[in-house]
């Protein structure tokens, strides 16, 4: 499938390519995007990106759409022109486009993608589909799965979760809205002079209603590359959504504090908890994958982070084998998870997620908990995060470490979250996607009781 002429691709045959590779080799937008956005022009990019996000978001709605016009499925080598065709409803479907342009230029896209044999059958389902399509598109809206684009696992996950709280229309439209671009303001920057420093470069945004003291979050009004903000290479600001900026207040390091951040890369949350205390003594920032430990590595050079307060290690944080037996003041773990809460930022997480994913990550994510929990100090903290919104990650989860903990010494307790955001849990605080404009995140604070 890879493309290997030097020709530069059109954006729909590089869409046509992203779509199918994430579907049928579950590799991540993350990772294709950069890989093929190389191969197209540069004018053609920013289409290319919209339309692989936009299939994705949708393809629980236009692959069932698709499904019901074509005589027999496309297989084999033919199977690349039932993305182009995904390719071809979006565009007609959700952009702001001719609709007939989009038809000529599917049918062209046949050639590039080497099925020029498929032209009049490209051409016949789309001029069908814009002839017929409120007919065809309103026995859709008959099952959740495909009125809003989500696998049926899922929904009946999200369902279970939020019953009697937050009706389901709610969590599922929220997940398929375009994400905000959301910047965290440096804490050693001065705020105000900053945030005049954007609005004289015609940056206009708002500030999210959250009302925690250090937190540095707001919203732009239009998304920019990053080199187009007032002193990013000096680290004034880093690309964050406002979730995620909730954890350094919570955990609200000292100064001479040792912190573990458990699950550290790509180092959004190890870099704030620099910003908001520069004098903690050091920050053990741990992950799994050397790879993305580079970023963090990276992004601590751009904010001048001093190497001596760093310590990188690549682990597995459910082992021990890493650790110098020197307990740790203060743990954040932000735990992998299924990233449900970030589906608006990563529609790909709807076709790559498995249900049998989510036994797996609620087993790692215990084992990190149990592991984890013996580093920390007496009268120490430890804040669990996840971008989840499945309870069986979040409150359910620290349900279960709570008893059993119970028995053990160094007992864990939990510390209430009393905030103005999000939804109080049983267990910890869960914020729902699209809540103040947020992504979906769950926090909960555990404090190890001293032994008496
Ligand atoms: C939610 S991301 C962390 C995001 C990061 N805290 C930030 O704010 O930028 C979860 C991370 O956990 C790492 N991870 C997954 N399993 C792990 C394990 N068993 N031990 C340590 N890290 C793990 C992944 O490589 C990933 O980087």
């Amino acid at each position: 499938m890879a493309h290997n002429n030097t020709q530069a691709l059109s954006s729909r045959a590089a869409a046509t390519h992203i779509v199918q590779e994430c579907i049928e080799s579950g590799m991540s937008l993350g990772t294709l995007l950069p890989r093929y956005l190389e191969q197209t022009k540069l004018e053609q990019r920013p289409l290319t990106q919209e339309m692989s996000f936009g299939v994705l978001r949708w393809y629980y709605r236009l692959n069932p759409l698709l499904n019901t016009m074509l005589s027999k499925p496309l297989r084999g080598k033919k199977k690349s022109l039932h993305y182009l065709l995904l390719v071809g409803l979006y565009q007609i479907i959700y952009l702001d486009k001719v609709d007939y342009a989009v038809v000529k230029e599917t049918v062209n896209t046949c050639h590039e993608i080497q099925q020029s044999w498929a032209k009049g059958l490209v051409n016949a389902i789309l001029r069908r589909f814009i002839r017929e399509q409120d007919d065809l598109l309103a026995p859709l809206d008959q099952s959740y799965s495909s009125r809003f684009a989500y696998p049926d696992w899922l929904i009946n996950h999200i369902k279970t979760s939020w019953k009697g709280i937050q009706t389901l229309d709610v969590i599922l439209d929220a997940g398929n809205q375009r994400p905000p671009m959301s910047l965290r303001i440096n804490a050693q920057f001065d705020y105000a002079l900053y945030t005049q420093q954007l609005l004289d470069h015609q940056l206009e945004f708002t500030e999210p209603v959250i009302a925690k003291t250090h937190n540095q979050a707001i919203i732009l009004d239009k998304p920019i590359a990053v080199d187009k903000l007032p002193q990013f290479s000096e680290g004034a600001l880093s690309v964050q959504d406002a979730a995620p900026q909730l954890a350094a207040g919570l955990l609200a390091p000292k100064p001479d504090d040792v912190i573990l951040d458990a699950c550290a890369a790509p180092g959004g949350k190890t870099m704030h908890l620099f910003e908001y205390q520069p004098d903690v003594k050091n920050i053990v920032a741990l992950d799994v994958s050397t790879e993305r430990l580079k970023r963090v590595e990276e992004n601590s050079t751009r904010l001048n982070i001093p190497s001596d307060k760093l310590t990188l290690i690549t682990a597995d944080a459910s082992e021990k084998s890493w650790w110098d037996g020197q307990l740790f003041d203060k743990i954040l773990l932000d735990a992998p998870c299924s990233a449900t809460g970030v589906i608006r930022r990563h529609p790909d997480i709807k076709v790559l997620r498995r249900e049998e994913d989510i036994v797996t990550l609620v087993q790692l994510q215990a084992k990190i908990l149990d592991n984890l929990w013996q580093m920390l100090k007496p009268d120490g903290i430890l804040l669990y995060a996840t971008c989840s919104i499945l309870r069986e990650e979040n409150d359910h989860q620290i349900k279960a470490f709570l008893l059993r903990q119970s028995t053990k010494e160094g007992r864990a307790t939990e510390k209430i979250i009393d905030e103005p955001w999000g939804h109080t849990m049983p267990y910890g605080r869960q914020i729902l996607s699209g809540e103040q404009n947020m992504d979906g995140f769950y926090y909960a604070l555990l404090k190890k009781e001293s032994q008496q």
